[in-house]
């Protein structure tokens, strides 16, 4: 059984700050969102499973930027507890958009709409976030290249999304 959102939220707030929490709760609404579009397309889609994972998905954020990018204590906890959230979780980082590991619409979903979301609460383009990360995590050339290459790869996603939706990217409001 999938936990309670009250669930998801108390673990990311044990773990994480509160902009942390703000990020996720505007990442779950973004989702959530997409997800109801999906569905009246009359595509299979588990929304409550989205929901969750979109709250979960930054469960180790604190813990990476303390300890480094390896830090998978939170990941690990899903992958026993609830590992149909962990699967799409650890699809949310920047490496599963570049191996190409996503496979359902609730992987795509939640990868996609955290690209949507800047720290706290803002959503934004595809762009601008990785314009955003670009600045943030692009500290050397191969990193930067790797970002770059992975947003060439998450405007290919936008793209296949969107021609399900029947909607342009900037028509998709929350
Ligand atoms: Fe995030």
């Amino acid at each position: 059984m999938l936990p309670t959102k009250k669930e998801c939220i108390k673990l990311v707030k044990e773990k994480n700050p509160p902009n942390i929490l703000i990020h996720s709760k505007k990442v779950e609404q973004v989702s959530n969102a997409m997800a109801k579009i999906f569905l009246k397309k009359g595509l299979k889609i588990d929304k409550k499973l989205v929901s969750r994972a979109a709250l979960l998905h930054d469960i180790d954020k604190w813990g990476q930027i303390q300890h480094g990018f390896e830090y998978r204590a939170g990941e690990k906890m899903l992958e026993k507890k609830w590992p149909s959230i962990w699967k799409i979780v650890k699809k949310t980082h920047l490496t599963a958009v570049l191996n190409n590991e996503h496979e359902t619409w609730e992987e795509k979903i939640v990868f996609y709409c955290d690209k949507r979301v800047n720290p706290d609460d803002k959503f934004v383009s595809l762009k601008k976030r990785f314009e955003y990360i670009e600045n943030k995590y692009g500290k050397n050339a191969e990193r930067l290249e790797e970002i770059k290459k992975a947003e060439k790869k998450s405007i290919q996603m936008e793209k296949e999304i969107f021609k399900i939706l029947k909607i342009k990217p900037e028509e998709f409001t929350v």
